[in-house]
């Protein structure tokens, strides 16, 4: 596996790769990879000639009171995983190299950047959505590969992809989870074990609407209440959100349908989590 530093290299390395016919696979990450990570690694495998994957903790996408200074990082494990994969290129940049002195763009995300993480986290999804159309336009891949965890990331860069007409089909993993149920996410670490045991209250609030579903009942106001009820049976964990969206235009629902995904953001100590899943069997 190549590790590249530079955009310069990268793009090069890229030259030589289209020329020759093959495909890329591009994973965007910003490292201390987990289960997680990986299976988007493999996903990527499957689906193109060779996997590029991205390890940049973008500056822009965080707000001034968020985790940025303390984003977990473990260059060399992250390295050592990846190679595993077989990954041909760990695209690892510095923020001088994506943002040199003067740069100044943005990509401006219109009405699905505010609901959800966007009214709590303004100016984030136009942090996402620059550095990944820097991504696409520096690995050019056929194919990228994203997390659902991060559904309303996901549905955003579908929707720039279409608008922007941009050469890359967009294929979403479903999210991997730990044995009891807690989503991965590199956040994860920072839970002591009492916060983690009350993070698992996400999974749980997916499973009981899950099943009041299944029962019949489909009114969100209901649905809702006990979610926060049962939320509320866990300590030391304060909600963002807990919405019912559709999962394209990601607009608030009244009543549950096939379309619809419960989106959930929430807070334990110093740590923000996110989980969300559709609610119908096969859905
Ligand atoms: O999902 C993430 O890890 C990040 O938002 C991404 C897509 C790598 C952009 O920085």
């Amino acid at each position: 596996m190549e590790i590249i530093r530079s955009t310069v290299e990268m793009a090069n390395w890229v030259d030589r790769l289209l020329v020759g016919g093959r495909t890329i696979g591009l994973v965007p990450t910003m490292g201390y990879f987990h289960a997680g990570h990986l299976s988007l690694m493999r996903l990527a495998a499957q689906e193109a000639d060779q996997v590029v994957v991205s390890l940049f903790v973008n500056p822009i996408q965080f707000g001034p009171q968020e985790d940025l200074g303390r984003y977990p990082h473990d260059f060399e494990r992250d390295a050592r995983l990846a190679a595993e994969e077989s990954v041909a290129v760990l695209f690892a940049p510095t923020v001088a190299e994506m943002y040199p002195a003067g740069f100044q763009s943005r990509l401006k995300i219109g009405a699905l950047a505010e609901p959800l993480c966007g009214r709590q986290r303004p100016g984030h999804f136009e942090g996402v959505a620059t550095v990944v159309a820097k991504l696409f336009n520096l690995v050019r891949p056929s194919v990228a590969v994203f997390g659902e965890k991060d559904f309303q990331q996901l549905a955003i860069i579908r929707q720039i992809v279409r608008d922007l007409n941009w050469r890359v089909r967009i294929v979403g993993h479903p999210i991997v989870r730990e044995a009891d149920g807690l989503a991965m996410s590199s956040r994860n670490v920072y839970l002591s074990p009492e916060e983690r045991e009350s993070a698992l209250c996400l999974h749980e609030a997916l499973e009981l609407a899950r099943k009041r579903v299944r029962d019949g009942c489909s009114a969100v106001r209901q649905l809702k209440d006990e979610i926060e009820q049962s939320i509320a049976g866990h300590g030391g964990v304060d909600v963002e959100y807990i919405n019912f969206v559709d999962q394209y235009n990601l607009t608030d629902k009244s009543s549950v349908d096939r379309e619809t995904v419960l989106a959930m953001a929430i807070r334990v100590g110093r740590t923000r989590l996110i989980d969300n899943g559709r609610l119908f069997e096969g859905a």
